[in-house]
């Protein structure tokens, strides 16, 4: 596809309407800042700007324009990033021709997806009769099968190996965990399908479904594209889901998942374990504000509950706590309950400080004064978190009436308590972030470059300079905003975006020059000494250069021209 469509469709959308749909931004100048989605952060350090239609992010360095922002923020491809602004603007994008390159990692989706394909029909197959027949017997039919790519490992040491290489050498294979050695990883295992952020086939996990004494649940090793602490199971679907209903049902196990789904529960993602990463958090936080913790009723659902519960709300995000019977988990409770029943648990979910507090209690020996202490201790530390007074209050009086506690020494107790944590933290803003001192003449390049992307004229001045640029990046760079201008006649860093957006190298330097938040324009005076630190920079390489070859060099004549050529450029003849 050539770009004038992207172009077009851009220059009808505000990006400043975009990411302020999707996170709070405030007004500062000409400019809107924000928390960035794309690093953990609570200070706003993200700065759109409305006048060159592109994002910066102070600290982490993300940036880009209105289709980058979608593509990494909603995990949108390009094609249906495209397609949603042009639906925004009446730009029809149906029909057109999509040609991007192909990513890196196109050949692993590839190979996942034969590998999955295969696998369902394996199951299909009368090999798979009896893992059918265990399916069949927890109550996932061929329907839910199909919606979940279920499918099924042969008991044969090199089933899948054998397909595959006739595409893939084994060494590939064994990098992106489909092959151990000369064997296949998976053998005789019920294969589950998992599932990035936008819904491709990354991996497997897979199940025993005979009692061989091995390990309940294999899983694909970390891989390019296959990132256990960067994923959450069923974010694809529950992005959808989650805005409907607006909460979003947090599990431990896809097969908690899979059974919700049977019964039109769909806005639900499984964290595959207990452990939740920074990572996920920020994906969470893309699914709603609301979430409603549903672990397993067992201790370590439980012990789980407690603390991933603490960390989200430390997040800043409302915490209710599905509670189940120990020792169901969202699966079997639904089988054995059934939906109507599982709907209730969730309408009576608890806050999470309250469920907190009722675990604490359930711990306390209330014979004891100093665990009776104790208790009402992390209770008023709980209660810090609460802003509602009223609830306060309420709270204080059924524990004063109940310890028998004066209501004032409660109440105390908590002021102080709350002093403590309002103390004001070191605050780290972008405004003080260390600024990493650059060499005077990378700084001169990254700021003629800069001013390029900004300014047509700046580009035609550069031109005239015929500058030697010594990074390969910085040449690529170069000579990429050169082309765009001479392709399309007009120069902005946001469309340019869009046309480099699969250039890698490219990019790397391109976010790092953007981060660095220059002046918008310049003077021919200014162009002229960073023209000068660059040209400076090249002699004193070419002098460099001629030095060693002077060195080595034999013949006294030859050594006495090079030294003369030298001698020029030190003068700067
Ligand atoms: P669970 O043990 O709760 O699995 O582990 P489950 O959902 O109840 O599965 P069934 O009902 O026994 O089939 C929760 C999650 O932890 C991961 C899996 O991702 C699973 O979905 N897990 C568990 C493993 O990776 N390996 C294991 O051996 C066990
Ligand atoms: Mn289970």
């Amino acid at each position: 596809m050539d770009n004038n469509v992207a172009n077009n469709i851009r220059s009808k959308v505000d990006i400043v309407d975009i990411i302020g749909e999707r996170i709070p931004l405030t007004a500062r100048g000409k400019n809107f800042f924000g928390v960035c989605p794309f690093h953990d952060d609570s200070n706003p350090s993200l700065c759109v700007s409305r006048e060159k239609q592109i994002y910066t992010c102070f600290s982490c360095h993300a940036t880009g324009n209105v289709y980058t922002f979608l593509m990494n923020y909603e995990h949108m491809e390009f094609k249906d990033a495209l397609k949603y602004l042009g639906d925004r603007v009446g730009v029809l994008v149906e029909g057109i021709k999509i040609s991007r390159k192909n990513t890196k990692f196109d050949k692993l989706y590839e190979a996942y997806n034969l590998s999955a394909k295969y696998y369902q029909n394996n199951l299909n197959s009368a090999a798979g009769k009896e893992a059918k027949k265990y399916l069949y017997s927890r109550g996932i039919n061929d329907e839910v099968i199909k919606e979940f790519e279920i499918g099924l490992s042969l008991d044969k040491k090199d089933d899948l190996i054998t397909l595959l290489t006739k595409k893939y050498d084994l060494s590939t294979l064994n990098r992106i965990g489909l092959a151990n050695e000369n064997y296949d990883v998976y053998r005789d295992r019920i294969m589950f399908s998992l599932y990035d952020v936008s819904g491709k086939i990354v991996g497997f996990s897979g199940r025993i479904y005979k009692d061989n004494g091995q390990s309940k649940y294999l899983n694909t090793k970390e891989t390019d594209i296959f990132k256990k602490g960067e994923m959450l199971y069923h974010y694809h679907i529950a992005k959808e889901e989650c805005r409907l209903k607006k909460y979003v049902l947090v599990m431990e196990g896809f097969m908690d998942v899979i059974r919700a789904s049977t019964i039109g529960i769909r806005n639900t993602i499984a964290l595959m374990g207990t452990a939740l990463t920074k990572e996920q958090i920020s994906l969470l936080k893309r699914l709603s504000k609301n979430i409603f913790l549903c672990l397993d009723g067992d201790d370590a659902g439980v012990h789980a509950t407690l603390s991933i519960g603490d960390t989200l709300l430390d997040e800043g995000l409302e915490v209710k706590v599905v509670s189940l019977p120990n020792p169901d988990d969202p699966d079997t409770f639904i089988l054995n309950n059934g939906k109507e029943k599982f709907e209730n648990l969730i309408e009576a979910a608890l806050n999470f400080s309250d469920y907190k507090m009722l675990k604490l209690r359930e711990k306390v020996d209330f014979r004891s004064d100093e665990e009776k202490a104790n208790y009402i201790n992390s209770v008023l530390e709980e209660m810090v978190k609460i802003d509602d007074a009223i609830r306060i209050e309420v709270m204080l009086k059924r524990l004063a009436k109940e310890f028998d506690i004066g209501y004032n020494t409660l109440e105390m107790r908590l002021y102080s308590l709350k002093k403590n944590k309002d103390k004001p933290k070191e605050k780290q803003t972008f405004l003080n972030k260390d600024v990493v001192k650059k060499d005077k003449y990378v700084k001169a390049v990254e700021q003629v470059l800069y001013f390029m992307l900004n300014n047509d004229w700046v580009i035609s001045q550069v031109e005239k300079e015929k500058l030697i640029l010594a990074s390969e990046n910085a040449r690529k760079l170069f000579s990429e905003i050169i082309y765009f201008y001479k392709q399309n006649g007009f120069i902005n860093v946001a469309d340019f975006y869009t046309y480099v957006s699969d250039k890698d190298d490219i990019l790397v330097l391109l976010n790092s020059i953007l981060a660095d938040n220059y002046n918008e324009t310049t003077t021919m005076d200014e162009l002229k000494l960073y023209f000068k630190a660059i040209r400076d920079y090249s002699v004193r390489q070419e002098i460099k250069r001629l030095s060693t070859l002077m060195k080595k060099e034999v013949d006294p004549l030859e050594q006495a021209k090079l030294a003369e050529r030298i001698r020029k450029l030190r003068i700067g003849e």
